[in-house]
């Protein structure tokens, strides 16, 4: 039986993400875009938290007049986003009316698939956006945010799976954000998957241990719909398996995609010197590029081993990278075992780090650690270690409701903060995701109309150097 596989493909997301920390500019994707177009992907991914805090913060572009220029470009493809459930592209829990803003500026703005997670695969934390890309006859994609440990049986994906078929997602994603997902597992869980639901099934994994070709291959033999690539000049590494190769591997087999080599041969032309600057300048690490052990051994993800690193570098106690590296985990079963994906991995990264450095565990705890404890993200699958929420909330009573519940309606109150900043109505969305970043970049660009040199600024018109 003829099946061929679909295509979506991540440079002008998570590819560049991966690999040169999103700081490849509109200007820089644009040229390529038409030809990107004839290849005939299932969708391009090409708008998430990173690239919209990216364009704001260090490109002084806006985010949408992006996106829209994609839309475009793109006449015959489907634009893909990555969305992080409640907490949108940010790092907390917004309220309903601004999740569904969100989503109806997005769709509004030219994207056609919305992918959207949670941290914790808190199913409450995505009813919202789902509902919200239904309502504004977008795909909601919901994505399951993979890891290990005791809880994630196949049993527990079998169930949720179910219930986010139930919920009226229209497919999902395996999301592993580590590369942890192995060839064989890859096939047992695609199988169970299938097996239990109807939807379509779309298997995402980064190359960061070496597995992710293999893997997809499994997934696909198990019956995965769709796999996530990178044109292969950003491909591999921290980044996904490259396009061109899972194409001639399925080419002439019954999953043949049907994708022209010529057409993806030319796209590659165009991001190879991109990439081979990208290395000059050092804005590229080759460490990036070849296989991280250390994702598979302490199951950690690549971006979260970075960070890390970071943090105990401007601290001074590089020496201490191995000591996290056993916190980690441990910090990980005492808050309920979650996923490590954007902001759990953060959370119990930093937590990791203070307990290390500190000296005694828990001695300080981060404000996001204490609201992990008070369930203020959502609900764990495993339960949380008791002595440490005595030791870190005391007497404060967790939530058990779905978080969103108790916040108010705070679009007037955001809308009311930067109105004077406003020049479209997305403006508002950027500056409820990055208030600080958004008004920099709001401040730049008013400058910029003044034609006022943004980096001097001109006080006596009350724009400030950004
Ligand atoms: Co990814």
């Amino acid at each position: 039986m003829e099946k061929p596989i679909k295509i979506t493909e991540t440079i002008l997301r998570d590819a560049q993400q991966s690999l040169i920390a999103t700081r490849m500019s509109t200007e820089e994707m644009l040229p390529i875009i038409d030809k990107m177009d004839q290849v005939g992907y299932h969708a391009v991914e090409c708008w998430g938290g990173a690239t919209f805090d990216a364009c704001l913060r260090f490109l002084k572009e806006d985010p949408w007049e992006r996106l829209r220029k994609f839309r475009e470009g793109f006449k015959q493809t489907k634009l893909q986003m990555l969305f992080r459930g409640q907490n949108i592209l940010g790092y907390r829990p917004y309220a309903d009316d601004v999740v569904e803003y969100f989503v109806q500026k997005s769709v509004a703005n030219g994207i056609d698939i919305i992918r959207i997670f949670d941290c914790l695969n808190d199913l409450r934390n995505l009813q919202t956006a789902v509902t919200a890309a239904g309502k504004e006859k977008a795909h909601a994609q919901v994505a399951l945010s993979y890891t290990l440990g005791d809880a994630y049986t196949l049993d527990y994906w079998k169930d949720i799976a179910k219930r986010i078929e139930d919920m009226g997602a229209d497919s999902i994603c395996i999301k592993d954000m580590a590369g942890l997902l192995l060839p064989y597992q890859a096939s047992k869980l695609v199988s169970a998957l299938k097996e239990t639901v109807d939807l379509p099934i779309e298997i995402h994994t980064h190359y960061t241990s070496g597995v992710a070709s293999m893997t997809y291959l499994k997934a696909v033999e198990a019956g995965a719909d769709i796999i996530d690539t990178a044109i292969s000049p950003f491909a591999m590494g921290t980044s996904q398996p490259a396009t061109e190769v899972m194409v001639e591997t399925l080419k002439g087999t019954p999953y043949d995609t049907g994708l022209d080599q010529e057409i993806l041969s030319e796209i590659a032309d165009y991001f190879r010197p991109i990439r081979d600057h990208a290395l000059e300048t050092g804005l590229l690490n080759p460490k990036n590029m070849g296989v991280d052990i250390k994702t598979l051994l302490y199951q950690v993800p690549g971006g979260m081993l970075s960070n890390l690193t970071s943090q105990l570098n401007e601290q001074g106690a590089e020496d201490k990278l191995y000591d996290v590296l056993k916190e980690v985990p441990r910090v990980r079963k005492d808050l309920g075992e979650p996923p490590l994906v954007t902001p759990s991995s953060q959370i119990v990264g930093t937590q990791s780090v203070l307990n290390v450095l500190m000296g005694e565990r828990y001695k300080i705890a981060s404000k996001e650690t204490k609201d992990m404890l008070l369930g203020k993200y959502g609900a764990t699958v495993k339960p949380m270690n008791e002595e440490v929420k005595e030791k870190v909330i005391g007497n404060e009573q967790p939530i058990t409701c779905r978080p969103a519940d108790l916040l108010k309606p705070e679009l007037d109150k955001l809308k009311s903060e930067m109105e004077i900043w406003s020049e479209q109505e997305e403006d508002v969305l950027s500056y409820a995701l990055f208030p600080q970043v958004a008004m920099d970049y709001f401040k730049y660009r008013a400058a910029q109309e003044d034609g006022i040199d943004p980096k001097l600024g001109d006080k006596e018109n009350g724009t400030y150097p950004v």
